[in-house]
């Protein structure tokens, strides 16, 4: 099949179906970020609140990866945390990673924090502004924090190193920690869906980033079985919308992933993808180890290396393992995008 004859997104949504096509799609978690020297021009002229929140300068950032990588697909440029600033916490970016001013950790804080129901935010303004720019025929994909995830951050109050704050609050308030998932649930689904009925876009991705520190049991009670309702929920409003599962220690989660329903399974690289192949049937996304991204040299044979054994003709969408990180080198991030398209030659 001719490179040409498929637009990005009809190479996209086969690729999801599990159909063969001229080859796999390609996009970087994270593609745009500090890594990129345009990207920090952009936000010595705004604040990451703008970046996020102003149509014009959040598509300009969330176009770089496109302009300067040629990925197959775009995702908007927003945080995760965003959606907990409605609900009534007090967010912000300082260098160093994000602060919650007012973290919940008691019942009496479930009075200010509360489900929020989205209308055309101002991610679902900038979803349709990027559409517009980047000419309309490449998947965008809209994404959240899983309810779990987003709990964390909002009661920890930072990115943290060992959650003691939420093991404590999981182990010792069980039940508090339950009523906040639930809220967190209910905003995730409505934040999902706006982008998709509001913002148009393609695919939406859930990243259950914090999953990995909990056991089996606990990944299944206050991770797994929320972003399985919170997937189910968001498929009832948009029946035709992919979900796309993002978690890590793939190498003990990917049963549960399965079990929360997406369409899409995001693995990190704690497992071979010839092994997650034979573990599920979902369509896989990933997994190069996100530090390859600092040696250029490296790629190709990091990249020969992660697709040894696995069928990569079907099934397939090609990225990281998690996000590429602030230390990588563009030149990098562009031979990993040229190792995918070289494989319409095979
Ligand atoms: O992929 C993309 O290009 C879209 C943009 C995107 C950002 N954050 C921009 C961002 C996405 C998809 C996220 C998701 C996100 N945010 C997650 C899950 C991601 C994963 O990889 O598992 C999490 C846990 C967050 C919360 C968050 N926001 C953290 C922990 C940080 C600090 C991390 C860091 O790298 O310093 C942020 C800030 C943030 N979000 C930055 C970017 C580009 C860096 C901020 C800056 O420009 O100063």
């Amino acid at each position: 099949m001719p490179a040409s004859a498929l637009s990005k997104t009809e190479r996209f949504l086969l690729t999801i179906r599990g159909e063969q096509t001229d080859r796999p799609p390609v996009w970087i978690m994270r593609q745009a970020g500090r890594y990129m020297p345009e990207y920090m021009r952009l936000r010595e002229a705004h604040s990451f609140r703008d970046l996020c929140l102003d149509p014009e300068v959040s598509s300009s950032a969330a176009l770089l990866p496109l302009e300067l990588l040629d990925v197959d697909i775009l995702i908007i440029f927003n945080d995760i945390l965003i959606p907990l600033e409605a609900m009534g916490l007090t967010v912000d970016f300082p260098d160093g990673g994000p602060r919650i001013a007012d973290p919940p950790r008691t019942e009496a804080d479930l009075e200010r924090f509360r489900a929020v129901t989205f209308q055309n935010p101002p991610v679902a303004h900038a979803l349709r502004r990027l559409r517009e720019r980047s000419g309309g025929e490449l998947p965008i994909l809209g994404f959240a924090g899983s309810p779990f995830t987003l709990l964390g951050y909002a009661v920890e109050g930072r990115l943290s190193k060992n959650c003691d704050v939420i093991r404590g609050l999981m182990l010792e308030q069980p039940a508090l920690a339950h009523a906040m998932l639930d809220r967190i649930a209910d905003t995730v689904v409505s934040y999902l869906v706006a982008q998709v009925a509001d913002g148009g876009a393609t695919a939406v991705q859930v990243f259950e980033s914090l999953g990995h520190i909990l056991s089996p049991w606990d990944l299944e009670e206050f991770a797994t079985a929320y972003t399985r309702r919170v997937i189910q929920r968001f498929r009832a409003a948009c029946p035709d919308t992919p979900v796309i599962a993002f978690a890590r220690s793939s190498a003990a989660s990917i049963e549960a992933m399965e079990r929360t329903g997406a369409d899409v399974l995001g693995i990190d690289w704690s497992i071979r993808l010839a092994d997650a192949r034979a573990r599920t049937t979902r369509p896989l996304q990933g997994n190069l180890d996100p530090l390859v991204m600092i040696a250029p040299d490296a790629v190709e044979r990091e990249f020969e290396r992660m697709i040894e054994g696995f069928d990569w003709r079907r099934g397939w969408i090609a990225n990281l393992g998690h996000g590429i990180t602030p230390q990588a080198k563009v030149e990098a991030a562009r031979r990993l995008v040229q190792c995918v398209q070289r494989l319409a030659d095979r």
